[in-house]
């Protein structure tokens, strides 16, 4: 069984685009199941830098074929911004490594990725196939804009989208994508008959999962193991391992319960360190102590094989550093994480305590490169969570990552 999940074990931002970078290597296929360009993920090879919001982190790789499957809200003039932008600095040379799913949807309302599952899910999407079908595009875009526009101009109070000038404007992004167009789930399907390694690019992270995260404040996919199947049309038998991407602390964008934020200077530090601003809105992200029941949730609803725990590095200079291993809500101590929104709110972090490393382990490449104290708090997450790290980011750099265990290989 050669599928391999990567998917965020927290909130977000974990580092799935660099992990996924890495995997490639050993994958055929690179697929990206959900989500939209609400998620930004970032990869650096030999210091440059590239985000990517809809295109698979694999497309760096040349040959590895990419997919963005039935799951993805597309915004199709973002995603054709990406595809020139790679070609501009010398990637993506055949378009036929890039394989768009014929029935994902598309964004017409520039609105978001709410919006665009609301219409999926009250099944007044429009689809990818359907910018390549003039008049029956033009009659879903009409119906689409004869609400949407009533409430822009009544509810919203702005301005209305002109129905020719985005009819026109998108049936030319329909031309060109034309040709990377395809039914997905039969290729994907047909990749891992034929014995390919194929490599599954989650987006946003566990807890925003809209079944399972912090509802209402979770995006509007399951961004859970289970939608990976969904999202790309390939059965769970057909997969092999997941592998859970989390950072050796935790952050989180926007509202939400989160027990272990600091807004200390410890908190400002480990932001400074960790350049923990947006990489797709630019706002400063949350801050706060490695929260071991998130994680110990994420590894209950995904099954994982391992966590790849990234930024460990960020962490090197501080005398000592905390893990929240436990809540402690309404004077009880608790292992799990609440589902009641108000009891997560409430929730007090019961932590312990660990010694710090001053060492810089950016340089890093063995496990046993790393100082013993920075080990230890490795060794104390595979305790408190009962997975084992099976890979060590200590950078933001392909070459800055410790791999322990190959997904592919176990
Ligand atoms: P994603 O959405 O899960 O792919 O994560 P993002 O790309 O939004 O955010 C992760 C950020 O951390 C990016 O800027 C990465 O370049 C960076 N990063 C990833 N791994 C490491 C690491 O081990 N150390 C450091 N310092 N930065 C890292
Ligand atoms: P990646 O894939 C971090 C957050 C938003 C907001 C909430 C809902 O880069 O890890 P949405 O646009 O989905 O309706 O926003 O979820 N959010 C993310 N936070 N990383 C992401 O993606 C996110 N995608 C959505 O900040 O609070
Ligand atoms: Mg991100």
């Amino acid at each position: 069984m050669k599928s391999v999940i990567v998917l965020g074990a927290q909130w977000g931002d974990e580092g799935k685009g660099k992990i996924v970078d890495i995997y490639s290597e050993f994958a055929d296929t690179i697929v990206r199941p959900t989500g939209g360009n609400n998620a930004g993920h970032t990869l650096v090879v030999k210091g440059e830098k590239f985000v990517f919001h809809l295109i698979p982190s694999g497309i760096l790789h040349p040959g590895k074929k990419c997919v963005i499957a039935n799951g993805v809200v597309i915004d199709p003039k973002v995603l054709l911004m990406e595809i020139d932008r790679l070609k501009e600095r010398g990637y993506l040379k055949d378009d036929a490594q890039l394989k768009i799913g014929l029935l994902a949807n598309i964004g017409t309302t520039a609105r978001g990725i709410g919006p665009c599952y609301e219409d999926k899910i009250a099944r007044v999407g429009i689809r990818a196939c359907d910018l390549l079908r003039p008049e029956s595009f033009a009659e879903k875009l009409r119906a689409s804009l004869d609400v949407k526009n009533f409430l822009l101009k009544n509810y919203f109070g702005g301005e209305e989208v002109p129905f020719q000038a985005t009819l026109d404007e998108y049936l030319a992004y329909g031309e060109r994508l034309k040709s990377h167009l395809i039914d997905t789930s039969l290729f994907v399907n047909d990749e891992i008959a034929q014995g390919a390694k194929v490599l599954f690019e989650g987006a946003q992270g566990t807890l925003l999962d809209i079944d399972h995260g912090t509802y209402p404040f979770v995006t509007s996919s399951n961004t859970t193991a289970g939608g990976a199947c969904t999202g790309s049309g390939v059965g769970p038998t057909r997969i092999g391992s997941v592998i859970g991407v989390s950072k050796a602390y935790a952050t989180r964008v926007g509202g939400g319960p989160f027990p272990t934020e600091l807004f200390d200077e410890v908190g400002q530090k480990i932001r400074d360190r960790g350049n923990e601003y947006g990489s797709t809105t630019g706002r400063p992200r949350r801050c706060g102590w490695f929260d071991a029941p998130v994680v110990r949730y994420a590894n209950r609803l995904n099954g994982l094989a391992g966590v790849a725990l990234t930024k460990l590095d960020v962490l090197s200079g501080l005398p000592s550093v905390k893990m929240c291993v436990a809540y402690e809500i309404d004077g009880v101590r608790r292992e799990q994480v609440p589902l009641s929104l108000t009891e997560f709110e409430a929730a007090k972090p019961v932590y312990e305590q660990v010694e710090g490393w001053k060492e810089d382990i950016s340089t890093a490449r063995e496990y046993g490169d790393l100082p013993k104290a920075a080990r230890k708090y490795v060794q104390m997450i595979e305790e408190v969570t009962a997975v084992e790290v099976s890979l060590v980011s200590v950078g933001p750099d392909r070459n800055q990552t410790i791999l322990r265990k190959n997904p592919f290989r176990a």
